[in-house]
């Protein structure tokens, strides 16, 4: 399938059949993608979270507002945390990265107020949403992107002081009656002339 049909074709899934699952091999191939996800500096300040089992998928629905039929329903849900601890983050590129790289972090990110390292934190997190939401599309793996979760009721579930949650996506396969899917409700979207600008 074309980066573009798979554009044209994936969608904000909104009811899931519980009864289909994602292959463990997709699931595999999943993952190694996220791990690959570009970022600033190769600073991959994040942590995804694969959550299967149901039981443990009922609690994380219970903090997700509208969303939590959704979560139910899929195959798996998967949280996007960014770093929070900046001490930890400025250790672990210490460990991981060359010598130019952290010196670009020293020179312009280190002294900005934690806000703002804390937000870059959370643009590169958000870059490997894109991946993976791109991915699902090319894997013909629906999925359901949501902010509209409680990230403090998450992190209390995922446990780890280090990482705040930021957007979970549920991943699996529609149900035949979901409304959303583009041949139901084909894609909005703004004209080609309002977001690209050719100087
Ligand atoms: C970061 C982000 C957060 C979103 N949060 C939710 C959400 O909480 N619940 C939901 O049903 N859809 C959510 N959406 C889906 C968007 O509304 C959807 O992507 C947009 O309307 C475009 O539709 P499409 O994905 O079907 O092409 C979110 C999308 C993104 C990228």
């Amino acid at each position: 399938m074309s980066f573009l049909t798979a554009m044209q074709e994936r969608y904000t899934t909104k009811k899931y059949d519980n009864s289909k699952k994602i292959s463990s091999e997709k699931i595999a191939e999943l993952k190694e993608i996220l791990r690959l996800s570009p970022s600033s500096i190769n600073s991959q300040p994040w942590k995804f979270t694969f959550v299967s089992d149901i039981e443990t998928k009922k609690k994380f629905a219970e903090a997700s507002f509208f969303n939590a039929p959704k979560i139910e329903d899929c195959d798996t849900l998967v949280v996007f945390s960014r770093i929070d601890n900046i001490n930890a983050f400025e250790k672990q590129i210490n460990d991981n990265l060359p010598e130019g790289a952290v010196g670009y972090y020293n020179n312009f990110l280190k002294e900005k107020p934690a806000s703002e390292i804390k937000s870059w934190f959370s643009d590169q997190t958000y870059l490997a949403l894109g991946v993976f939401l791109s991915a699902c599309g090319v894997m013909e793996i629906d999925a359901t992107p949501m902010e509209g979760i409680e990230p403090e009721k998450y992190n209390n579930l995922l446990g780890d002081k280090n990482y705040t949650a930021l957007v979970g996506v549920c991943i699996g396969y529609r149900d035949e009656d979901d409304g959303n899917m583009p041949s139901k409700n084909p894609k909005s979207r703004l004209t080609l002339e309002e977001v690209i600008k050719n100087i």
